[in-house]
């Protein structure tokens, strides 16, 4: 669920109109008052429908809205205010999304250019030094065309080496503290940040440069790794090491591949498999997901057996989530991932790798030995359920129950029902118990069954949207095909014309976020400077940004669908979308009609001639719906 969807679940319509000072009554499931926005406080023209979270003003103004627009329209504010505040209401966070200004973003520029010429520099400085060359050729086993792909290099031992150079080249100090380069001593003297260190290129999806993260030479050096700090560039939880290469071929491939070890990405790249990725160190986070899910929704995490078993499971259900995000620590939590997984309705897998090897020594020792593996991934939970279950005597009453108590936590955090059952009767099996004795297994510490609270009436809420408000649904589906594929829009017109009917427009959207995106997305068609989708990314309101990802991310299925097809299935969802709206307005303007009349018949012209209207379009609705079926 979007952010702006979650705002729209949580914010009842009713209770915020009413707070607003509008008087509402109930009439039939809907309720009634008078308008805030006009002074006729004769009758009663504005409508609230709880159930779509929707109001319109039947009278003077005859307009319309959402919960954003009743806010925008009533303090005179944009959208983006508007959803600040309604987020404050709602307790749920906006995830800051800033683009980049003018000064930023040539403050961008010139800190990625430092980072490029970094590069180079330390280039120079590995082909320099055949040590170092050599270690990463022959003991690595990589080639010298790999290392110059990668950008591999070599940060020589001293404190001032880095500093010397690029102040020479006429970077300012701020620029190399800001880049992330050089770190400050308390005293504030400024120093090189990597030493003596094997330097790998961290870029962005887009293949710009963000960072460096930074190997020993000296075995006895701390830390192994280090990184660089976080910077307006470089954010360790929303990058991927090697995304910037491997998204084509994850593409392709319709599988991403996650290790752990920068190395591990070089060395499976250069041994051909190129849709792998690592995070730098820390947990999985969801933006990581995310990333991926623009490619795929098929993610195997290869990790090490034992940490991905034993280990894991108890970081997953103990409170030690903190643990986690120190650096070097191991980034598995089944809990957590099994949480994304639903959520993105992602299939993440996970492939053990034996003999205590890194991924690096497996390609070194058999190349197809990695395929197999990867072929062999097990979903998560039959993931854990096997690792805990080797080496142990399954025959022990103790065992049995200590396995059930580590495995049905996770068993219960999974959304899907079916899948649920079938895990449960997976266990029994593996246990040779009864599916019933696990029921009992339950009464297990405190700490394992209590989910966060937040996320609880998360899951409550979202059942609630997707049974009582499909509109929401049916508006984000249809204006993600449109994102997607632009191009329909004219299509999609030139049918409605054939009909009799009116072009797509604002109006055939009933949430604010919707209309404001449909606004730009015509725009987008409508000019041929740019590509649809690029200018409709440049265009946007940057609040809509992750609205705009977010639609996007969920309509990968419809790639592969045929544009006829599509395009069908969008003019007969659009031509219900209007056929609701109008019969719900005709209702409600019988309605009105009526209680107008018992007092005094004020407003019965106006609400007359809206009502004809909607009848006219419910009945060219209902021809065209006809002339479909005909059709087919
Ligand atoms: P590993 O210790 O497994 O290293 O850490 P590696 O990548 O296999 O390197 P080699 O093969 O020994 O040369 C795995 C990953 O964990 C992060 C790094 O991203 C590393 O690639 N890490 C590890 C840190 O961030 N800091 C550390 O101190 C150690
Ligand atoms: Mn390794």
């Amino acid at each position: 669920m979007s952010t702006l969807d979650e705002i729209k679940s949580k914010i009842d319509i009713v209770d915020l109109v009413s707070e607003a000072g509008v008087k509402l009554r109930h009439a039939g499931k809907n309720y009634t008052g008078f308008c805030p926005f006009h002074d006729n406080k004769k009758t009663p023209a504005f409508v609230v429908w709880p159930e779509t979270g929707t109001w319109r003003c039947f009278g003077q103004c005859n307009e319309g809205g959402d919960i954003f627009k009743f806010v925008m329209k009533r303090e005179s504010i944009d959208f983006k205010e508007a959803m600040q505040k309604l987020a404050l209401r709602a307790g749920v966070e906006i995830k800051e999304y800033t683009r980049e200004t003018p000064e930023q973003k040539e403050a961008y520029e010139n800190l990625r250019k430092l980072l490029e010429d970094s590069i180079i520099y330390y280039r120079s400085h590995l082909f320099n030094n055949k040590n170092i060359f050599n270690y990463l050729k022959d003991k690595r086993g990589l080639t010298e065309s790999t290392i110059e792909t990668f950008g591999l290099g070599y940060a020589p031992a001293g404190y001032d080496n880095f500093l010397k150079h690029f102040s020479a080249k006429g970077y300012s100090e701020q620029d190399l503290i800001n880049s992330g380069m050089l770190s400050e001593r308390e005293d504030g003297k400024v120093f090189d940040r990597f030493r003596n260190r094997i330097m790998i290129p961290i870029r962005d999806e887009q293949g710009r440069m963000t960072g460096f993260g930074a190997r020993i030479v000296d075995p006895d050096d701390i830390p192994k790794f280090l990184n660089s700090p976080e910077t307006p560039l470089f954010s360790k939880g929303r990058l991927l090491y090697g995304l910037d290469r491997a998204r084509k071929p994850i593409r392709v491939a319709d599988q991403a591949v996650i290790v752990e070890g920068y190395l591990d990405v070089i060395a499976l790249h250069q041994a051909g498999y190129e849709n792998v990725v690592s995070p730098m160190g820390t947990a999985l986070t969801e933006d990581q997901l995310r990333l991926l899910k623009k490619y795929t929704r098929k993610i195997v995490l290869a990790l090490d057996p034992d940490v991905a078993g034993q280990k894991a499971v108890l970081r997953g259900l103990d409170a030690a989530r903190s643990a986690m995000d120190k650096e070097g620590e191991l980034a598995f939590d089944a809990r957590g991932l099994l949480r994304n997984e639903s959520r993105l309705q992602a299939d993440l897998r996970v492939a053990s790798i034996p003999d205590d090897l890194d991924p690096d020594e497996i390609v070194a020792r058999d190349k197809d030995e990695w395929k197999t593996l990867i072929e062999n991934a097990k979903p998560i939970v039959t993931h854990v359920m096997d690792s805990l279950a080797a080496g142990q005597n399954l025959n022990d009453p103790k065992v049995k129950n200590q396995i059930a108590a580590q495995i049905l936590p996770l068993i219960d955090d999974i959304g899907n029902p079916l899948e649920r059952d079938t895990y449960r009767q997976a266990l029994a099996r593996m246990l040779k118990v009864n599916e019933s004795a696990l029921a009992s297994t339950t009464a297990r510490p405190q700490v394992m069954r209590r989910k966060p609270r937040g996320e609880e009436t998360n899951q409550k809420i979202e059942a609630v949207v997707a049974a009582v408000n499909p509109r929401i649904k049916i508006e984000s589906y249809c204006l993600g095909t449109l994102l997607k594929k632009p191009e329909l829009l004219y299509r999609l017109d030139r049918k409605l014309e054939e009909f009799g009917l009116s072009p797509l427009a604002v109006e055939d959207f009933e949430y604010t976020d919707h209309q404001l995106l449909f606004g730009v997305l015509r725009l987008a068609v409508e000019q041929d400077e740019k590509e649809h989708q690029n200018y409709l990314m440049s265009h946007l309101p940057e609040a809509l940004t992750p609205l705009a990802n977010d639609l996007l991310s969920q309509t990968e299925k419809i790639e592969k669908t045929y544009d006829d097809k599509l395009l069908e299935d969008l003019l007969n969802r659009f031509l219900d979308l209007r056929r609701t709206h109008a019969t719900s307005n005709v209702n409600q303007l019988r309605f009105m009609q009526e209680d107008d009349e018992t007092q005094g018949g004020a407003n019965i012209k106006l609400y007359q001639e809206q009502a004809m209207q909607f009848t006219r379009l419910l009945r060219s609705l209902d021809l065209a719906k006809r002339k479909i079926v005909k059709r087919q």
